[in-house]
């Protein structure tokens, strides 16, 4: 059976290999995350196909990030591909203008709040005020929150103390830095696994090697939602 708490990331270099791999994968994963990696690979094409003639939900992974009118002209253009999920980075100008170019869509706007692979020495490069990367995460989080986004992106550490935000309320969570008991890390560090993320609040849990990788791609995302179920 489906479950669309589960979200399969398609880091696969074009369509041909994304819609290959999700017709082996089949009726057992109905959400599906396309990101820029596949960009010139037909990734737009390949998240049409996939809710137009598949029924899949599409979360598109563009971290979209630019002056106001710009990123409202952009996402007013994917709106028109009738997906469910787009991010942006969580700056309050990009949330705004990416809810004013979604405006009359269903289209959900999700927030990055601090990217999972800096640490504090990348932020102080990136001349990002001091202070706990947690705490920065939260307050990112909130501001996200009150400019409109529909939710945000964070590790599974961080979830919870996103949850128990005020300003999260009614918003959505989606967690990347998923693994299965026993599956390769990765380049992931903060991982959980998908009960655990989902326990502290996520909403829906992004995995995709653990998947994609699998000799029986199927047969993984089973495994998965059987152990979230
Ligand atoms: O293969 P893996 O399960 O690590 O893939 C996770 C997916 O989530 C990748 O597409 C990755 O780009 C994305 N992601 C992430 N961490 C973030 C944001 C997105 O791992 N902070």
């Amino acid at each position: 059976m489906s479950d669309d708490r589960l979200i399969v990331a398609l880091d696969v270099p074009n369509a041909v290999a994304g819609l290959d791999l999700a017709e082996r994968i089949g009726s057992a994963v109905s959400f599906y995350k396309i990101g820029l990696g596949m960009l010139t690979g037909g990734g737009l094409a390949l998240a049409n196909e996939l809710k137009q003639e598949h029924g899949k939900r599409i979360f598109l992974d563009m971290k979209l990030f630019d002056i106001g009118a710009t990123v409202e002209a952009a996402v007013r253009g994917l709106a028109q591909f009738d997906l469910d999920f787009l991010t942006v980075h969580g700056d309050p100008h990009v949330v705004r203008a990416a809810k004013e170019g979604a405006a009359g869509t269903d289209l959900k706007i999700l927030g990055v709040t601090i990217l999972t692979s800096l640490d504090r020495a990348d932020l102080d490069a990136c001349l990002i005020q001091p202070g706990p990367l947690p705490n920065l995460v939260a307050t990112r989080a909130a501001r996200a929150f009150e400019a409109g986004a529909d939710g945000v992106i964070a590790s599974p550490q961080e979830a919870a103390m996103i949850r128990a935000l005020p300003e999260a309320e009614g918003k959505l969570i989606v967690t990347p830095g998923v693994r299965p008991a026993g599956a390769e890390l990765g380049d992931q560090k903060r991982v959980a696994t998908p009960a655990q993320a989902l326990a502290d609040g996520a909403d829906h849990i992004v995995v995709g090697r653990p998947v994609w990788q699998a000799e029986d791609p199927a047969a993984a995302a089973q495994a998965i939602l059987a152990e979230i179920r």
